[in-house]
Order: structure tokens, then C-alpha cells, then sequence
């Protein structure tokens, strides 16, 4: 299953393709985390992605759409996978379906989740992650005077803030993403792909929402696409040639049944007028100018 979930900064993208992970054993393909991977290990992608990030704009088409490229070729790909934060934009919507077009995989659905802004910035501001694992948490599913922690094992380390998760970066990727990214609702609506699940609920109930719509029969539009042209119903081949051959168009063509009813029609007004004769005959003959021939004959006989 190839998907792509879309959704503004904040939505649970990340948070969703983890449980996705679980559920359907298909990697998450997050172009923030391989951003942040190449940033941390400083590598040339990493150094040009950097300044862009901490901004909240997009990193270049050219630098993020090196990086997918590189990730799709990877072998746990061939099953599927979740892609998380890419596309971004309708350039790179466009060059994702000619990659996948390429080796004849095209993707299966693209599921937006709706969250209102109210709540993103909420989370957001929430949102810790531990930088050993990635893990991602929020210190309000924490309980009161507990200690935010990582809590896939005891020795990871304390869980961090984003440096892009700041009050003046959020409202500019959220810009970014009204402008660039939500273009992509339309394109992918237009295409039969796109499904919606409202992600303003408990964690456990938007995975049930987002696992329904993905195993949910296609959008009708996509049936719609996809059904069979009607065939005609299959008549056997013809073995021999045709005897006679189809009469042209525009030619005078007369039916069997014409034909024939003609055909009598005429014998028919030939016998009548034999008949007549006869009766003539008969008649002069009765009266005594002249025999009919017939009894003539016996005579002479
Ligand atoms: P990226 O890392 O992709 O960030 P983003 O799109 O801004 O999205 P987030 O990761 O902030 O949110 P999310 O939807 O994953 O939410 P999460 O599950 O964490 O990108 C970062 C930067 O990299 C970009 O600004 C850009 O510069 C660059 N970049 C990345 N991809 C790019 C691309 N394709 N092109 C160009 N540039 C690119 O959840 C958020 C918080 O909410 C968490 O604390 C979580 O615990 C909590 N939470 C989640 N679900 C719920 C719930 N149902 N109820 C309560 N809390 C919840
Ligand atoms: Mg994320």
C-alpha cells in the first residue's frame, strides 16, 4: 500500500504513520525527519536544508526531491509505505507520480487529516520528542507533575523541543502550508485519491478513522475511472469467408422476403390472366362461334 498523509504542521502525521507502522508493517517515509537526520549529521543536503527549516519555509524542491528519490529506491519500499510531510507542493506531487509512474506503482490513496488550527498550535507548542529514538510525545499526555520521558527504554535520554516548534515558526509554516501544500487537497481530490478523516480527537480514535478510510472501497469517482467499457457480448469468429459479398452503402438492397413476395405476385397475374382467357374461350364457345379446344380434340379423337 503506497499513502500519502497530508495535513497541516501539527495535524499527527508523524503520530499516525508511527501507528501505521504497527498495524501494517509499512515503513514511514518522513521528509522532516530525513531533513533533520541530514542536518544533525551535517552532511550537503543537511547544510542547505538548515536555514530553511529554522525559518518554517519549504526546503528546495530540488534537495527534498533528492532525498525521496534516494529513499524510494531503498527494498523495504517494494511493499508500500507511508509517506509523512511529501509531497508539499504540487511540483513535487507531480514529480513523485512520474517516480512512481516510472517503475509502474502508483499510489493508493492520499488521506488528509483535518485538525482546526486552535488545536494544532496547542499541540504543537506540546510536542517533545526523544532524539534517540524519535519517538514523538506531548507533555499534556503526561500527568500532572510527572516527568516528561521517553518511554521506549529507561536509558533513553531526556525528550527535547523542536527548534522550528517556536510560536513565530508555527505561524509560518501554517502560512506555507495554506499556500503551498493545501493545493494538493484539490489535485489529489480531482485524481479519486483523496480521503478525509477528522483529526480532532483522541490519538486511538483518529487510527481507527484513518485505517477505515484506507480500507474503505475506492471514492466513486476512482469506480467511476476504472470500470470496464461495456463489450459487446462475443460472437464466434467466422470460419468460413462470406459467400457473397456485403452489398455496398447507398446500394438498392431487396430482402429475401421482398423478393420472393414480388415473385409470386407475378405468377399469381399471370394465372389470372390465363384464367380470363379461359373463361373468354369458354364463353364464344357457348356461344356456338367456335369450340373450345379441349372438346375439339375429344372429337377428333
Ligand atoms: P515536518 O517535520 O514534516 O513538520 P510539519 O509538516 O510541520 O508537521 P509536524 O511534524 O510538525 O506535525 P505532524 O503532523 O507530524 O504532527 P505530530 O504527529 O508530530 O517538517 C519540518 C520542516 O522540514 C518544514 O517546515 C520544512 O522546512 C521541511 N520540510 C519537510 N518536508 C518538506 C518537503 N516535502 N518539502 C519542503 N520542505 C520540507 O503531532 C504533533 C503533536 O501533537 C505531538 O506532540 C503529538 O503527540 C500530538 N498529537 C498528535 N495527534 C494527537 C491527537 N489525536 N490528540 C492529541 N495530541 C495529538
Ligand atoms: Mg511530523
Amino acid at each position: 500500500m503506497r499513502i500519502v498523509l497530508l495535513g497541516a504542521p501539527g495535524s499527527g502525521k508523524g503520530t499516525q504513520a508511527q501507528r501505521l507502522i504497527e498495524r501494517f508493517g509499512l515503513p514511514q517515509i518522513s521528509t522532516g525527519d530525513l531533513l533533520r537526520a541530514a542536518v544533525a549529521r551535517g552532511t550537503g543536503y543537511g547544510l542547505q536544508a538548515k536555514a530553511a527549516m529554522d525559518a518554517g519555509q519549504l526546503v528546495s524542491d530540488e534537495v527534498v526531491l533528492g532525498i525521496i528519490r534516494d529513499r524510494l529506491a531503498e527494498p523495504d519500499t517494494v511493499r508500500g509505505y507511508v509517506l509523512d510531510g511529501f509531497p508539499r507542493n504540487l511540483v513535487q506531487a507531480r514529480a513523485l507520480a512520474a517516480m512512481l509512474k516510472q517503475i509502474g506503482k502508483p499510489l493508493d490513496a492520499v488521506v488528509l487529516i483535518e485538525v482546526p488550527y486552535n488545536v494544532i498550535v496547542k499541540r504543537i507548542a506540546g510536542r517533545r520528542s526523544c532524539p534517540q529514538c524519535g519517538a514523538v510525545y506531548n507533555v499534556h499526555d503526561f500527568a500532572p507533575g510527572e516527568t516528561p520521558r521517553c518511554r521506549n527504554g529507561a536509558d533513553h535520554p531526556p525528550l527535547v523541543q523542536r527548534p522550528d516548534d517556536n510560536e513565530a515558526t508555527v505561524g509560518k509554516r501554517l502560512e506555507v502550508y495554506e499556500k503551498s501544500t493545501r493545493p494538493l487537497v484539490e489535485h489529489y481530490a480531482a485524481q479519486g485519491l483523496l480521503r478525509r478523516i477528522d483529526g480532532d480527537a483522541p490519538t486511538e480514535t483518529v487510527t481507527q478513522r484513518l485505517v477505515g478510510a484506507l480500507l474503505q472501497a475506492p471514492p466513486a469517482a476512482m469506480v467511476k475511472a476504472k470500470a470496464k467499457p461495456k463489450t459487446k457480448t462475443k460472437t464466434k469468429p467466422r470460419t468460413k469467408p462470406r459467400t457473397k459479398p456485403r452489398k455496398a452503402a447507398g446500394s438498392k438492397v431487396r430482402s429475401r422476403t421482398k423478393v420472393k413476395a414480388k415473385g409470386s405476385a407475378k405468377t399469381k397475374a399471370k394465372a389470372r390472366v390465363k384464367a380470363k382467357a379461359r373463361v373468354k374461350v369458354k364463353a364464344k364457345a357457348r356461344a356456338g362461334k367456335r369450340k373450345p379446344a379441349r372438346s375439339r380434340r375429344r372429337r377428333s379423337r
